[in-house]
Order: structure tokens, then sequence, then C-alpha cells
């Protein structure tokens, strides 16, 4: 194992690969973490020590969001993983109302909320005093992070921050560096900073940290000037020099670096090269980059033989008939835009009758973040609007809607594989993975309807149905051509789609982050 600590990789992100919960006689069980986020990070991460530099080693650090958690995270466990290539988990003990209004009070409800642009603008957003409260506690935990990074634990959070890091770790982790070990970052290691939970991250990890070579990487959209600016003033500030405190800030398509670009030029009045995609600010030159990430699809073709989603398979098939299949599979999340795609569907069945009896749709709407009154109230229209389309369409041979509320991971695999069209219409969304890995999955050929305002559709729209997602009957007009879309073409343009998702593979994806980290060491710094 190299003992170069430049070779290093922290990763750092809320929600890590792996999350706990109390067995019934009170032991831990530990379960793999989803989203996007993290299943791009796992199998780059994976590649990575499969096919990568021998020996460099990778800790991730995230948060422990529950209190199963922080029970684990309290043990002084650094956790490691079991397959191949798997990192080392160092969960930190955030304390849990600190963590609270960080997550649901700042990232989820604030920052979410103004990236997707989902407010209903003439009620929120609102910043009074809660809102205060929230910010000094993402503030907080945000320096959670930077202290552990940066090999300060113990110190921050009244030291529970660093019960976690103290790490009688040496158990679970032969072979890794001490650093490593305690979650610290080597001299010159390269540190990749994950999403909107962290946005002061950079910055506070710099102040401490001047040599670490720092990545930050968003996977939601960035709001335009105008959206952005709703946040108020010094808020809007600190998030913008909270990032530039990296050395690269990673997005997933143009439209979302490009915001960016516009908000540190209009907000902060820093000098912003659109051309090059760079930013100068605090007598420091940020590189600002585009890295879609797209889907090894080896894996999850090898995922989708297994035996649990075959059988899911054989029975969603028979659940159908002969019908054809509309899928789609999000978590029931605001800017997923389930309700119009519920309602486009109604209207493709209110005026093409012919397709009565032809189709179903089966929508799989998981659970999120039901600690938000907003995604409650969401997730309660979902499942009225699908039961009013069943009522208004259905007779006792067809259920036009088929809701799944189950998260079921290896029955979507499933869907996706018998599906004839999927749905994605998302509001915004930094890129949607469902979009790739569908096209990957499917058996029959299967034709995307995709929204515009998805990440995903700079990649593989070309060969999508593109709509504008808040216009119901193009929706329902595209479903309706993607339903009578030949099945060679559907297999052409998914075929076309299979290869640029893969050609984007998180291996691919994580490398050209690290490489660009690597090449700074070339670029002059003018502080
Ligand atoms: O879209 C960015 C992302 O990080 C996804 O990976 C993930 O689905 C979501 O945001 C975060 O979700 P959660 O709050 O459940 O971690």
């Amino acid at each position: 194992m190299t003992s170069d600590p430049r070779h290093q990789v922290l990763v750092a992100s809320n929600r890590g690969p792996v999350s706990f919960e109390f067995a019934a006689d009170g032991s831990l069980s530990g379960r793999r973490g989803g989203g996007g986020m993290v299943s791009g990070l796992t199998s780059g991460l994976a590649a990575r020590a499969v096919d990568g530099p021998s020996g460099s080693p990778a800790v991730w650090v995230c948060a422990a969001m529950s209190e199963a958690d922080r029970a684990a995270a309290r043990q002084g466990v650094v956790l490691a993983g079991e397959g191949p290539g798997d990192v080392p988990v160092l969960m930190l003990d955030i304390p849990a109302a600190t963590f609270e209004a960080a997550y649901n009070g700042i990232a989820n409800s604030v920052l979410w909320f103004v990236h997707h642009m989902l407010y209903d603008t003439p009620n929120q957003p609102q910043f009074g005093a809660g809102f205060r409260a929230d910010w000094a506690a993402y503030h907080a935990y945000n320096d959670a992070f930077a202290t552990a990074l940066s090999g300060q634990a113990g110190t921050a959070l009244s030291g529970q921050a660093g019960t976690a890091l103290s790490g009688q770790a040496g158990t679970a982790l032969s072979g890794q560096s001490d650093t490593a070990l305690s979650g610290q970052a080597g001299k010159g290691a390269r540190v990749l900073i994950q999403d909107y939970h962290l946005a002061l991250a950079p910055r506070l990890l710099r102040d401490r940290r001047p040599d670490a070579r720092i990545a930050h990487f968003s996977h939601t959209p960035w709001a335009p000037p105008a959206y952005f600016r709703m946040l108020p003033d010094d808020v809007a500030v600190a998030i913008l020099d909270g990032m530039l405190g990296a050395d690269h800030l990673g997005f997933l398509a143009g439209r979302w670096a490009d915001a960016f670009l516009d908000c540190c030029a209009e907000v902060l009045g820093a000098q912003v090269d659109r051309v090059r995609r760079s930013v100068t600010y605090r007598g420091r030159a940020i590189q600002v980059a585009v890295h879609p990430l797209g889907v090894d699809a080896q894996a999850l073709r090898a995922r989708a033989r297994a035996d649990d989603v075959r059988a899911h398979a054989t029975a969603l098939t028979k659940g159908a008939g002969d019908r054809q299949l509309i899928v789609r599979v999000d978590r029931t999340e605001l800017s997923k835009n389930i309700v119009r795609g519920l309602a486009a569907y109604r209207e493709l069945l209110a005026t093409r009758p012919q397709w009565h009896g032809r189709v179903v749709h089966l929508a799989f709407a998981y659970p999120s973040r039901s600690a938000i009154p907003e995604y409650r109230a969401y997730t309660d229209t979902v499942v009225k609007v699908a039961a009013e389309v069943n009522e208004e369409f259905g007779t006792p041979e067809w259920q036009p809607v088929m809701l799944e509320v189950k998260d079921d991971y290896p029955r979507s695999l499933a869907a996706c594989l018998i599906a004839d069209v999927l749905l994605i219409n998302p509001i915004r969304d930094g890129m949607n993975l469902v979009a790739e890995e569908g096209p990957i999955l499917s058996e029959r050929g299967c034709a995307l309807v995709l929204s515009r305002e998805a990440g995903a559709a700079a990649l593989i729209g070309e060969n999508a149905l593109l709509i504008n997602p808040y216009d119901i009957s193009a929706t329902a007009e595209a479903l309706d051509a993607a339903l009578s879309m030949p099945v060679p073409e559907r297999q052409r343009r998914c075929a076309a789609m299979t290869e640029a998702a893969a050609a984007a593979a998180p291996q691919h994806w994580l490398a050209a982050q690290l490489d660009t980290l690597d090449r700074r060491d070339s670029l002059d710094h003018l502080e």
C-alpha cells in the first residue's frame, strides 16, 4: 500500500454508502444507502480500487442520519464494506438537533427548493428567526465535516464529532494508513465534497488545510441568479464563498455550471470567464466543469439477471397481460412531477380512447423525506390522483394505473426490464439516473419520454421524446407517440441512449474529477 498522502482520496457527503437499523434485539444491522449520488460514487470508487492506482487509500466521511447511525458512530467503529473495492466509512456523530436543522431545515427545505425552483412564491419562502437558527446549525454541521477532514476532530460540536473519529478502527481496517484511519486528509490529499448539504465545507476546510486539493460536486441543478437571490443576501454570499473554497467545482450539465457562474458574477461580483468556465475570487482561480454521470451498464445488467429481479418481472408481466407498459420509478419527490405525469396519462386516456384496455401505467413512487410537510401532502395527492384515474377509466378487466409505494429495488429493476415506455418528467433534475438506467435495462427497447429540464437531456435527449414538464397536453402527446413508435425505431433509439449513458460510467466521471485536481498542480495559484 502506498504511503504517499497525495494519492489519498477522501469523500465527504451527507448520506453515506451504509445506514443502520436497530434489530428487534437492539443490535445494529447495516444496509447499503441509496440515491444517485451514493450509487455513482460507490461504483466509481469500487472501479477505481480495482483498476486504479494501486494501494491509494480512500475514506468516505458521512453524517449519522438516525439514532441507529448515531449508535453505530458512537461505538467508534470505522465501517469497512464487504465487497471488493468498498471504501471504509467514517460516520460523524453530529447531535440530532443540529443534524435535523441542517438537513431538513436548510438542505432539504431551502437549498433543494431553491435549486429545483420549487417554492410556491406567494407564500414561501419566509426567512425569519427559525431560518436563522437552522442556518447556524447548517454552519456547525459543515464545520464538523471540515474538522473531521482536516484532522482536528475533537474540537467541534462539543467533541461529539470527535467521538466518531477517535477510531477504534484498526480492527475493521487492517492495512490502511493511520491518516486514512482517522479520516484526516494527508498532506496534499484530494478531498471530494458532495452536494448542497456541504456548500460551506470547502471554504472551512481550506481555511484549516491550505494544502488539501478540494473538489466540490453538485448533484442537483443550480438556480439562475434571479431565483438564487431569494436567499438572504449574506446567505447567498456565504454559499458561493463556501463553494469557492474548492479548487474545482463540478456540475452534471452545462446549464447548471453556467447558472453557477452567473450567480458568482451577480452576487459576488467575482471575475467570471464563461468560455473557460472559471472564477477568479479572493486571489485564486477556481475551475468550474461539467462531468455528466452515467451508469455502469455491465454491473447493472448483472444485477438485473438475478433471480429476485426475474421473479418480479414475471409477476409484473402477468399482471399487465399483453398490454403496453408505461413505467416510471421515482422517489415521491416534489421535483419529480409525478402528479403532472398522472394528469398527462389521464389526458391520454381521455383524448385517445384507442388506448383503453391496451396500456398500463406502472408507477413506482417510493417514500421520501416524510419529515417535510410538503412531501407528505404531495404523497397524498399522488395516491389520490392515481385512484381517480382508475375510478374514471378502469373496468373489471383493466386497471389503468398500478401505483407501488413500497421501496423495492429489485422490483423497480424488473419494471425497467419490461417497459415499453419510460416516463421521466421532472420539473428540474440534476441528471436523473433512471433515465439512463431504464434504456440500459430495457429488453423490449423502450421509448423514453424525458423532461427537457433533466440534466440527462443533454446526454441522451437526442434519442428521447423531450417534453416541457409543465405541459400536460404535450406530455400526453409524447406518450401517444412513444406507444405508437415502431419497435425497430424504439430499439435503435434505446441502443443509442444506452451507449451514451455507458460512456459516462461512474469510473470515468470520478477519474475526470481526480485528474482535474491532479492537473491543478501545474496551474498558477494567484495567492
Ligand atoms: O440529487 C442529488 C441527491 O444527492 C441524490 O443522490 C439523492 O437522491 C438526493 O439528492 C438526496 O436524497 P436524500 O435526502 O434522501 O439523501
